[in-house]
Formats: structure tokens, C-alpha cells, sequence
């Protein structure tokens, strides 16, 4: 058995070591909310954090990560769908079918650690998402939204980004 260090809790699962950490995620963890697109780097929607980076999940073997390395998943943004984006998301009805939105969070809480104050040039460097319903300006919208509370929970000393799941 392996272990990986999941959503701040420890795991324990059994694959190839050339296994994508996509498919060890959503098939052996079962934290289905992270996608399978393109299989190839391209779309996105498969983004992951890993010691916070964001990192595509579907060409990441599983043999490349070490215990000790912090994956978070969409389930473990937040304990209860409290994060900034999340709520920014809600507000301005940015998912149309769905199937991208937790890779586009995924980029966008990454891109929010680094740059609390992200300019169009820094999301668009940031976002490199495929969204097949189109939901780019409302993606682009919610990340400021999101942007101004993190800049006032980050006044008031609460690290709203790495709200993980406690196990
Ligand atoms: S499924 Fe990983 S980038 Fe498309
Ligand atoms: S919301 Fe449908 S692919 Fe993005």
C-alpha cells in the first residue's frame, strides 16, 4: 500500500506507480469532484492542489509524490463550501453544465494564495481552464468578487485559502 497525505487527512491506496494521481483520487479515494477531460494536460479540469501549486492531476503519476506533500482536492477547499470563490461562484452563477467549475476553483484559489490582487493579465497567465459552456467572464467576475473578501479575511488574520478538511 502507499500513502498520500489527502485533503489533511492520511491515505492509504493500492496502484501502479504510474498510476495519474487523477485516477487514484477519484477511483481508489473516491473524491470524485476532481474531472477527467482530456487526459493530456490541456483542459484543466482535473487541477488539484499540491503544497498548494496547482498541478493537472491526469498526468501527475502517483510515483512522484511523496507522503509527506499536501494534496487538496475540491472537497477540501473548504469544510463547508465557505471559501471565497466558492461563495463568489454561487453569487454570480458561474457554472452552466458544471464539469469544469471544480478545476477552474482549483486554478483560482492557487492564483488567489499568490496574487490576492489578481489583475485581467494575472487571470488570464492563470487560468488556462477550457470551459466548453463559455463561463470565462463570469469565471474572471467571481475571482474579483472573491478577491475583495479574501483581502478583508486576510486583514482580520483568517487564512481563507488553506481551509482544508480536518480529518
Ligand atoms: S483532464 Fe487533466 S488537463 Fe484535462
Ligand atoms: S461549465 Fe460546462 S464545461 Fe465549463
Amino acid at each position: 500500500m502507499a500513502r498520500l497525505n489527502v485533503n489533511g487527512s492520511e491515505r492509504e491506496f493500492d496502484a501502479e506507480p504510474d498510476t495519474p494521481l487523477l485516477w487514484v483520487l477519484r477511483e481508489q479515494l473516491g473524491l470524485t469532484g476532481t474531472k477527467y477531460g482530456c487526459g493530456i494536460a490541456q483542459c484543466g479540469a482535473c487541477t488539484v492542489h499540491v503544497d498548494g501549486a496547482p498541478v493537472r492531476s491526469c498526468v501527475l503519476p502517483v510515483s512522484a509524490l511523496q507522503p509527506t506533500q499536501k494534496i487538496t482536492t475540491i472537497e477540501g477547499l473548504s469544510p463547508d463550501t465557505s471559501h471565497p470563490l466558492q461563495k463568489a461562484w454561487v453569487q454570480l452563477d458561474v457554472p452552466q453544465c458544471g464539469y469544469c467549475q471544480s478545476g477552474m476553483l482549483m486554478a483560482a484559489a492557487a492564483l488567489l494564495k499568490d496574487k490576492p490582487r489578481p489583475t485581467d493579465t494575472d487571470i488570464d497567465a492563470a487560468i488556462t481552464n477550457i470551459c466548453r459552456c463559455g463561463t470565462y467572464n463570469r469565471v474572471r467576475a467571481a475571482i474579483k468578487v472573491a478577491a475583495g473578501e479574501t483581502r478583508a479575511a486576510a486583514d482580520a488574520g483568517i487564512d481563507v485559502v488553506h481551509v482544508v478538511r480536518s480529518a
